[in-house]
């Protein structure tokens, strides 16, 4: 049996609907029917349940997005650092291996291919990196899983979401026998405010910018398959192979939903930051050849993108709760 923290939310669910798809027994928990926040009542729990695995689905992102984290930073980093570190020692205490949902956005740009070598670029929308995806998308490659995160608390600037999660990373990596799937920009067919896809048509301006992303039933599959497959335990990036600029997802929205409207664009970083946002974004591409040489399929982005749009289920139809 697993037994899932965070039940509730965005990615919990997608775990819920994962297992039932796989017939895997688990217990799903909420905060509002066992504090697992307290390492006395999570050890008591796990002892008296005794699940095979736990995932930890639970987290703080803030509200409406992650400049809420700015402004509600004792709560991020209780959901984000503390929860994790007491899971993961409650769980090597009573002897069970855990999986943890992390985050991609611990890092910033890419790997880039510049005159004859490669470099860590930060920030993939300046001036002479921009047409590249398109011209060149060979040159542009993804951190892996042995890079260290450069938009964290020890690499600033980054956000204090982007911190708290790098920290954890950094508590509870090597902790007893357990997984860090690093998730980013969920997306998948069914219209929702914490949808990629969705922001992106509900935006009044776009912001272009270089991204691997995960689609969230993919992304839960992956793990379980990590699992299942008993892959070695360690850290994992977990988005679909590839990477988008959000210029190309707008253009697959056009050509497949094609909405009644014109896309507008942030001119640049500056007009962004002055106008949209409060506290610096991660914009990132991942490497994800350690997933797949564990053995887990999943679709390219780009596929991922265009299957969840031409089955895309407005809001009005909303996703049932599991
Ligand atoms: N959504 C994204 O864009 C994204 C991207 C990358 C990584 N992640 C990571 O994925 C995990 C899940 O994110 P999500 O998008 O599913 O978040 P969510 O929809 O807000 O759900 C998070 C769940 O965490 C639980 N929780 C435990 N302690 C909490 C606290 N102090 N404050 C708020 N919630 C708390 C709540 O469940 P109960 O109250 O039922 O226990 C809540 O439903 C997080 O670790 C997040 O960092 C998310």
């Amino acid at each position: 049996m697993i037994l899932l923290f965070g039940a509730s939310g965005y990615i919990g669910q997608a775990f819920q609907k994962a297992m039932r798809q796989r017939r895997l027994p688990f217990t799903p928990l909420s905060r509002d029917q066992l504090d697992y926040t307290r390492f006395d009542v999570l050890l008591q729990c796990l002892r008296e349940f005794r699940p095979d695995l736990t995932i930890n689905a639970a987290g703080y992102t803030g509200k409406p997005n992650v400049d809420g984290c700015e402004s509600a930073r004792a709560e991020t980093l209780a959901a984000n650092t503390l929860l994790p570190q007491t899971i993961a020692h409650a769980c090597v205490v009573a002897g069970i291996p855990w999986g943890h949902v992390s985050s991609g956005c611990i890092y910033s740009g890419a790997k880039v291919m510049l005159n004859g070598e490669w470099k860590v670029e930060p920030d993939l929308t300046q001036p002479h990196l921009r047409r590249l995806p398109d011209e060149n998308p060979d040159a542009i490659q993804g951190f892996t899983e042995r890079d260290e995160p450069n938009f964290s608390f020890r690499r600033p600037p980054c956000s204090f979401y982007s911190g708290t999660k790098a920290l954890a990373e950094e508590a509870i990596a090597g902790v007893g026998r357990g997984y860090l799937w690093r998730l980013r920009i969920p997306f998948d067919e069914f219209d929702n405010a914490r949808n990629y896809l969705s922001k992106m048509q509900r935006y009044a301006r776009v912001y272009d910018n270089v991204n691997s992303i995960s689609h969230r039933g993919d992304f839960a599959h992956a793990c379980l398959d990590l699992w299942e497959r008993r892959a070695p335990f360690g850290t994992y990036n977990v988005t679909n192979p590839g990477y988008v600029t959000t210029r190309q997802v707008v253009a697959v929205i056009q050509r497949v939903l094609k909405p009644d409207r014109r896309f507008e664009f942030w001119a640049d970083d500056e007009e962004f930051y002055r106008f949209a946002a409060r506290t610096p974004r991660s914009n990132c591409v991942l490497d994800v050849s350690k997933l797949l040489a564990a053995g887990v399929k999943s679709r390219p982005v780009d596929e991922a993108i265009e299957d969840s749009l031409r089955i895309w289920i407005p809001e009005k139809n909303p996703e049932p709760t599991p």
